[in-house]
């Protein structure tokens, strides 16, 4: 059969420059199963910015990967899942593959990634309200990273003053929504004019343009007129001159997650411990988060239950772009970084 895929041309940094690091490739391959394999077509690849590190780690030559939701399509007899099961693990950017589900080690390094097995998507938790696709999304790693980082560390507090870089995404924007109902006052920030107003669809009280390079002193500027009694809570995405505004603005026991650092990915800042002093009078406590930290059995089922029955009943929204086919795949994840204004919530392709 044939599969398609496209793989690790060259390793660039900065903005990715799509056309130079992927390739398409089409292979003719006979499947032959082992007992404990699966052939697995591809349906949904999520599109997310911490690939660009992956990428830069991985030898050129392997196929780029991708969270995926995938069906199974044929199985051996000792296989985990069985033809027709959908299951959501890391896949890739390519039409189909043979994998036994197990996770297991993708990266080594300084920053080593370890992938969880596959997970059966229950079809009876999915329809018209949260379509099989959420599994990517709000009911997948960037739901729970944001769930999981707003109840079980941020543990956000009525009056508190919530702050999310980069608050248009899956992440940030779940973020932004339980702040917003646990009684916060939430300020987000976004780089896209056009998605002020979308923000503050979504209950954010204030929203702040933000750009990577913008300077510290204009960004402080904005941020106090957003954030008049201080900031309690910072979710941050992105890192930079919107970091060191923040830290500014911290309050006595604040706390302070890490979901990314755009601006030590994409910009390059390899700064140092310039904001520590910042939190010694707010005793600021700041922690990393990480997504696979929080994928167990229970907080699958209380990520559905909450958030899936939030967004069921119309509290919250999780919004989607989707994007068709695996040719679209590369302009997609471009898109991510060089025409943010587009997207909406979590960035997908349909295959
Ligand atoms: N720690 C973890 O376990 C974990 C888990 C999931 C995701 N993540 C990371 O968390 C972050 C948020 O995830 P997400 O899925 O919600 O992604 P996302 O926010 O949709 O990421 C892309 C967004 O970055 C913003 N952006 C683009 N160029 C920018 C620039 N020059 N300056 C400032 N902002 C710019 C754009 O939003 P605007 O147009 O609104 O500015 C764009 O939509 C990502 O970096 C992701 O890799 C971490």
């Amino acid at each position: 059969m044939k599969i398609e895929k496209w793989i690790i041309r060259e390793h660039l940094a900065g903005v990715p420059a799509v056309e130079r690091i992927y390739e398409k490739v089409v292979e003719d391959v006979e499947i032959r199963l082992a007992p404990d394999e699966m052939l697995l077509r591809t349906r949904y690849v999520s599109l997310d910015p911490y690939l660009h590190g992956i990428t830069l780690e991985l030898p050129t030559g392997t196929p780029a990967g991708a969270d995926s939701v995938m069906e199974v399509l044929e199985a051996g007899p000792r296989a985990r899942f069985e033809v027709g099961d959908l299951v959501q693990g890391w896949g890739g950017w390519r039409s189909h593959l043979v994998s036994t589900g197990e996770g297991g080690p993708v990266l080594g390094g300084r920053v080593p990634l370890s992938v969880p097995d596959y997970r059966k998507i229950d079809p009876a938790r999915h329809d018209d309200a949260l379509p099989v696709h959420t599994a990517l999304g709000a009911l997948g790693g960037s739901g729970m990273t944001a769930w999981a980082a707003t109840t079980k560390f941020l543990a956000v507090r009525p009056g508190d003053t919530v702050l999310i870089s980069s608050a248009s995404g899956a992440v940030g924007s779940v973020v932004g929504q339980l702040a917003k109902r646990a009684g916060a006052r939430v300020v987000g920030t976004t780089s896209s004019p056009c998605k002020v107003d979308y923000l503050r669809e979504l209950g954010f009280d204030a929203v702040v343009e933000y750009r990577h390079g913008d300077a510290v002193d204009d960004v402080c500027g904005a941020l106090r007129q957003a954030a008049p009694d201080g900031i309690d809570r910072y979710f941050d995405n992105l890192g930079g001159a919107i970091t060191d505004a923040a830290f500014r603005l911290l309050n006595v026991d604040s706390r302070v997650a890490v979901c990314w650092q755009w601006a030590h990915q994409v910009g390059a800042e390899e700064s140092g411990p310039r904001l520590l002093p910042l939190i010694m009078y707010p005793r600021t406590t700041i922690r990393g988060v990480f997504a696979l930290e929080w994928f167990t059995e229970q907080n699958w089922n209380a990520l559905y239950d909450e958030v899936g029955g939030l967004i069921r009943r119309g509290e919250i929204r999780c919004d989607h772009t989707v994007h068709h086919g695996i040719d679209a795949i590369p302009d997609a994840y471009r898109s991510l970084y060089l025409n943010p204004s587009a997207n909406r919530g979590k960035v997908l392709v349909e295959l």
